[in-house]
């Protein structure tokens, strides 16, 4: 399989994450791409007409796109516990659209202040994007006893959005705030998956 990649993608970390956890991460090839919405790929668009990454080409030649839909297929594949069949699935699947709608709102504002011409810059609509993920803070602070120390999608997936803000926006400082979910975040963080694909720049 061969991932269309970048390490700074909390999406693509979604990815890389979950072939770690289901040890799938030596079947995957990765090919870096540094991509914006103003500088698409050929290469990408060939195999993915979205032009968004993560995107997983299978061995087949077919694309998956969407890390949703990619984690749940790797999950699939190496027979891993990540999406729970049980009662607990809607939490989790919640928690990861929670945590994907943080990675949605702190990635525009990235776009916004980082790609668009300061001149061209809009300052209210970047303070709702980052209002979106400060309220899901707030949430999240609420729920961290029930997150507890689950390893699913939905919890891996806050803990991607916590480093995410912490990679682009150090100035957040969200752990005054929520000392719940900064203690939680401490503790998931050693884990192995997560400790390996730490974000950077390309
Ligand atoms: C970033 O540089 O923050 C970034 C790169 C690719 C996708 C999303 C975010």
């Amino acid at each position: 399989m061969k991932l269309f990649y970048n390490p700074a993608s909390p999406f693509v970390r979604k990815v890389l994450v979950t072939a770690i956890e289901c040890q799938l991460d030596n079947k995957i090839s990765k090919q870096p791409l540094a991509l914006t919405p103003v500088s698409p790929s050929d290469t990408l668009n060939a195999d993915n007409p979205l032009g968004k990454i993560p995107a997983l080409v299978l061995d087949d030649g077919s694309t998956l796109m969407d890390s949703r839909v990619i984690c749940e297929y790797l999950n699939d594949q190496g027979r891993g516990s990540l999406f729970p069949a049980d009662s607990t699935r809607w939490q989790t699947l919640r928690w990861q659209s929670i945590a994907d709608g943080m990675c949605d709102a702190a990635v525009a504002v990235r776009y916004e202040t980082f790609v668009r011409p300061q001149e061209h810059q809009w300052e209210q609509w970047i303070n709702n994007q980052k209002d979106k993920y400060r309220r899901a803070l707030v949430v999240l602070e609420n729920e961290a006893a029930e997150i507890g120390n689950k390893i699913d999608i939905g919890t891996l997936s806050i803990a991607i959005a916590l480093d995410y803000i912490d990679f682009r926006y150090a100035d957040e400082s969200w752990r005054d705030n929520f000392p719940a979910l900064s203690a939680w975040h401490q503790t998931i963080s050693s884990r192995d998956s997560l400790a390996q694909t730490i974000p950077k720049d390309l």
